[in-house]
């Protein structure tokens, strides 16, 4: 079994749209059943991703799982909607730097959280097959909306991230702790900085529908 996973309702609603997800199950957040899968609409923010994504892999035990949601870009090559898929997300608001750890490594000794590399992989193939402008990088996850660009250039400086959004590598960190194979893609809807809550309303419900159609992709 197949579980998604979004933050938002606008992307879970895409989600369970585009999968026919429909019957509601039992959970401290929305969660819905289709054929063989599960969408997940998690909250937003780390701690209410984490909680979700360790509620769902203990309860409903998926064989497989996937991320999805919208971004803000801190590569200025990337484009509104263009895809990105996560190899690695670092929570950029982790900071034990006083005891001499990188900047954004947690007490585990682990800074960067990776995508499983075979579902990031065939999620880079549904994305080609759909036409959908995609490509490899970093996410930077912290509990704050990111609408800075000075800010957005020092957290691509400091840890090599391309997209900026709000819960992936706490998803990714429960999903490494539990040995759950889990894939992160965002889709972008701003730049990180000025007029970032003006592009990200604006682009919320194309991105949104561009990951529901690739997740069906995904599970078909
Ligand atoms: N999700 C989409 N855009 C974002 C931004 N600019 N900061 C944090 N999360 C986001």
């Amino acid at each position: 079994m197949t579980a998604f996973f979004a933050a938002e309702p606008e992307e879970a609603e895409a989600l369970r749209e585009a999968l026919a997800a429909q019957e509601t199950l039992e959970a401290p957040f929305p969660l819905y059943q289709g054929e063989g899968l599960l969408v997940a609409e998690t909250g937003v923010g780390k701690v209410a991703a984490a909680m979700a994504v360790a509620h769902v892999l203990t309860r409903f035990r998926p064989s497989e799982s996937f991320f999805l949601g919208v971004a803000g870009a801190l590569d200025p090559s990337l484009r509104a909607l263009d895809l990105l898929l996560a190899e690695q997300a670092v929570q950029w608001d982790v900071d034990l730097t006083p005891f001499g750890r990188a900047p954004g490594e947690t007490a585990l000794g682990v800074r960067f959280f990776p995508s499983d590399p075979g579902l990031l992989k065939r999620a880079e193939r549904a994305a080609e097959a759909l036409g959908f402008p995609a490509r490899r990088g970093v996410v930077a996850t912290g509990d704050r909306f990111l609408a800075d660009p000075k800010e957005a250039e020092r957290l691509r400086a400091l840890h090599g991230a391309d997209a900026v959004e709000m819960e992936g590598a706490a998803a990714l960190m429960v999903a490494w702790r539990f040995r759950h194979p889990m894939a992160l893609v965002r889709a972008v809807t701003d730049g990180a900085g000025e007029g970032a809550t003006g592009d990200f309303q604006a682009f919320l419900k194309a991105a949104s529908r561009r990951l529901g159609l690739l997740a069906r992709a995904l599970v078909e």
